[in-house]
């Protein structure tokens, strides 16, 4: 039996008994997103009479975030990275912390402020040498586990094999726990009229050959939809979900044309169903990469033709973008959506749109507001800011003026909002709204 194998069998135990190795005071960072395991965190939680005060550090949630609960308060302290669902509530009473932090930092942050006690990691089955990979989530998590003090790594033969900088030895990991579970899936979003009208303008906007960044949820996705009839786009992203499989699979994407990792699809997690994870499972095609790679906006900004698209909540008239909070609410975190706004300013040719609804969702509220709301934190600057789209049209504000951009941007918003926006543009401006 090689070293290595001998090694594996000496350190495999179970859930219940790994979690033991958590301390009081701990910080613990959980693999992120799509990537955590449930085992282990379950097991952590069912062990929280052992523990307090134990740091519970991620970003994305997408389990069920009981560490946050009122009755685990003094067991677990959650410092979330990026608010989700499931922890919203907590931050939002006290219970946890939020850090504002741009992504492509945090590994930096892993080897100084951050540095993990423990990480808790789902890994494939090792291959001949006796490496596994860390499949869907490579981002923050690989530097987690080089940087954490013990690992703990559930082997789940549902974890794809990823390629890329997506690897760790088996003699890396101090406690090893056997478990097949379905990995966690995020269905495709339903797209209605409003974000299909906001994709097809996004997609105007995107060339044949562009090298293309995708954010999360129904805006990303419709822009997909939308791209039918494009041919030779490529992908450098933090994430990707189903819908770059369909256009991979109708030979839309086909990375033929990047003139940096030509022929690759580069990300740093995924998020989706079954379908793109045997799609990413020992595909050469797909490299996976940490933070560090695919976020440094001087990195991703080498692509030319960058096209970033993101959503966001609200955007003020001069163009300063708030996409995380809504007044004092954090609601999410900045994501990728800085590093990619800055990386399609560096790139020859870039582009970067940030996309939202003309009006909050059955609320009768614009996102186009004279002002951000009280307590909202900008996200994206006036200065970084390039183009803003809606389901009404494309406001280009990058190198126009304060006026000018009032002008686009009241042009775009919902038609029952603009003679509101349009007064506060007189007010502002001394002089009437120009008459088209
Ligand atoms: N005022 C009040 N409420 C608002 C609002 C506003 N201006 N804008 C949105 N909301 C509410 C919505 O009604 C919705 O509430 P609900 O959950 O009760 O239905 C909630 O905020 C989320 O809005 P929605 O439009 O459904 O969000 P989404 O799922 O499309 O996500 C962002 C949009 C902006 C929150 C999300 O894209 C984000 O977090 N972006 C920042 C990070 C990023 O860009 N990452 C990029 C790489 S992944």
């Amino acid at each position: 039996m090689s070293d290595w194998k001998k090694l594996y069998k000496e350190r495999v135990t179970s859930a219940d008994e790994a979690v033991k190795h958590i301390k009081s005071g701990d910080r613990v960072f959980l693999a992120h997103a799509t990537g955590e395991s449930l085992l282990l965190t379950e097991a952590m939680v069912r062990n929280a009479a052992s523990y307090e005060d134990v740091e519970i550090v991620h970003m994305v949630a997408m389990g069920k975030g009981e560490y946050c609960k009122p009755e685990h308060a003094k067991n677990f302290r959650h410092n979330a990275l990026f608010v989700g669902t499931p922890t919203r509530q907590a931050v939002a009473e006290g219970r946890g912390d939020f850090t504002p932090v741009f992504i492509h930092h945090i590994p930096g942050l892993l080897e100084t402020t951050l540095k993990p006690d423990v990480v808790l990691l789902q890994l494939s089955p090792p291959n001949e040498e006796g490496y596994c990979s860390f499949g869907i989530s490579v981002d923050y998590t690989k530097p987690a586990a080089e940087n954490a003090k013990i690992t703990i790594a559930q082997i789940n033969k549902n974890m794809p094999f990823t390629l890329g900088d997506s690897l760790i030895h088996v003699s890396k990991l101090d406690h090893i726990v056997e478990h097949d579970s379905p990995l966690i899936e995020l269905k495709p979003p339903t797209l209605g009229e409003t974000e299909i009208a906001i994709g097809k303008n996004c997609a105007s906007l995107v060339r044949n050959g562009d090298c293309l960044q995708l954010g999360i949820g129904g805006i990303p996705d419709a822009v997909l939809a939308g791209l039918t009839d494009k041919n030779d786009l490529g992908i450098h992203t933090e994430m990707f979900s189903d819908g770059v499989v369909d256009l991979a699979r109708k030979g839309i994407v086909n990375n033929a044309r990047k003139n940096f990792n030509t022929g690759k699809f580069i990300s740093a997690f995924l998020m989706g169903t079954r379908k793109l994870y045997d799609f990413v499972d020992k595909n050469p095609e797909v490299e996976m990469h940490p933070f560090t790679y695919c976020n440094n906006p001087i990195i991703a900004g080498k692509n030319d033709n960058l096209v970033s698209i993101n959503s966001c909540v609200q955007v003020d008239l001069m163009g300063q973008v708030v996409s995380d909070c809504i007044g004092e609410l954090q609601i999410s975190g900045v994501g990728g959506q800085v590093d990619f706004v800055r990386a399609a300013s560096f790139s020859k040719g870039g582009r970067s749109i940030l996309a939202m609804p003309s009006c909050v969702k059955g609320k009768g509220v614009s996102k186009i507001v004279p002002f951000i709301d009280h307590g909202a934190a900008v996200t994206t600057s006036r200065f970084d800011v390039d183009y803003i789209v809606t389901e009404f049209g494309i406001a280009h504000l990058r190198g126009q003026t304060l006026r000018e951009r009032a002008f686009r941007l009241i042009e775009i918003a919902h038609p029952d909002f603009r003679d509101g926006l349009k007064k506060e543009f007189e007010r502002r401006f001394h002089r009437s709204y120009p008459s088209k």
